[in-house]
């Protein structure tokens, strides 16, 4: 995950740059924190300018545009905020990159209360997100200590710990993954068998990758393959899966996406469309999984089950999934989705026996064809 860090303050001996660069040395390998330096430099802000913006405001923007997250600690000037970051604000009031992204802000003053209401204001004025449970006044002894006093202050360090917690847990949360944390017809999350199965997964994890790999290996391993082992039912929802015990690769995908989407990891829906047989048509879909995790970013996943000569495997960012493309007609379909295909749905609600859904295996044409 990135963080874009903005000082308000040009000072070299800044409390507020301190203060993000003690966030940067805490953070974690899945978190970037990257303070952007040149605010300075950016000219005042003039509408006019917006048919060619100058090169630096074009870095802002480049930089807002590829974080996750935005932190800002700005001191307060005259009951207000500092000039430098009013003008870096106003250079992103018409980037539609700034709409709805998850802004933290850090007051490094308990005395500066104007500023901090003011910046709150802008923010929300612009539409950015602001993360109140990372947005906190941090109580720092003297506004004279420097970046070393700040992580020698357990305190400090603690408290700046938590504010990155808080930053990757609203940025998990944030609208473009909502869609893969809900609960739906099909991929039930909050069925009360997935989540007391989903907690039991993670009992004991030390974080979000133990507990993935945990899930998928629980549907890889203990749920079977309906074709493989001749299972009926036919099963469709993810706590269907569960309760029953078996599911085909599509079915299979939605079980392990309930799971780690009620442990709160946003997970997704794959295909591939793969030969049944050979190298030959007749083609069918192919289930699997997206997962997304902090460190690596989306990852695909294929829990249909291993046997001799499928071997897929949950070793981030190594790819291990159950069959490769082996020639030119099969293919990856584009995207991650957050709900199943409707032609996966359908053959598997109005087919009542494994056999008559092995007869009518989903396939999809895609118009690149
Ligand atoms: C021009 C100016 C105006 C200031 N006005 C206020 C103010 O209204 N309220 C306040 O609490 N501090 C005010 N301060 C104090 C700064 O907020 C304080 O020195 C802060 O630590 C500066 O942040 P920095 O160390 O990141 O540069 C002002 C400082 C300056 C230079």
């Amino acid at each position: 995950m990135k963080i874009l860090a903005l000082s308000g303050s040009l000072r070299a001996a800044s409390i507020n740059s301190a203060v993000l660069r003690a966030l940067r040395t805490l953070a974690p390998a899945s978190i970037d924190v990257c303070l952007f330096t040149a605010l300075g430099e950016l000219p005042l802000y003039n509408p006019d300018l917006e048919s060619a913006p100058p090169d630096v405001a074009i870095q802002l923007r480049n930089a807002v545009a590829s974080a996750d997250a935005l932190v800002i600690a700005s001191p307060e000037y005259a009951h207000g905020v500092t000039g430098t970051i009013k003008n870096a604000l106003d250079w992103l009031v018409a980037f539609e990159r700034f709409v709805d992204k998850p802004v933290a802000v850090l007051n490094a003053s308990p005395r500066a209360c104007h500023a901090d209401a003011a910046l709150r204001e802008t923010l929300i004025t612009m539409s950015a997100k602001v993360i109140e449970a990372a947005s906190i006044t941090l109580p720092l002894p003297s506004a004279n200590i420097g970046d070393a006093d700040l992580l020698a202050a357990p305190e400090i360090a603690s408290l700046l710990a938590e504010v990155l917690a808080e930053i990757e847990s609203a940025v998990n949360q944030s609208p473009a993954m909502k869609p893969y944390l809900d609960s739906s017809l099909y991929i039930d999350s909050q069925h009360p068998a997935i989540v007391a199965q989903a907690a039991k997964l993670a009992e004991s994890c030390a974080g979000e990758e133990e507990i993935a790999k945990r899930c998928f290996e629980f549907v890889r391993d203990e749920i079977k393959h309906s074709w493989d082992y001749r299972l009926n039912p036919v099963t469709c929802k993810a706590s269907e899966v569960l309760i029953h015990g078996t599911g085909y690769c599509y079915a299979k995908s939605h079980l392990l996406a309930a799971l780690l989407r009620a442990n709160g990891i946003p997970a997704g829906l794959c295909y591939q469309r793969l030969t049944i047989d050979g190298d030959q048509p007749p083609h069918c879909l192919h289930g699997l999984n997206a997962v997304y995790l902090q460190q690596y970013g989306w990852y695909r996943i294929d829990a249909r089950g291993n046997k001799p000569g499928v071997e897929a495997d949950f070793c981030p960012p190594l790819e291990k999934l159950a069959f490769p493309l082996v020639n030119p007609s099969e293919q990856d379909l584009p995207g991650i989705r957050a709900e199943p295909l409707p032609t996966v749905v359908k053959a598997l609600t109005e087919n009542p026996t494994v056999e008559q859904v092995y007869d009518n295996l989903p396939d999809f044409i895609t118009t690149n064809q």
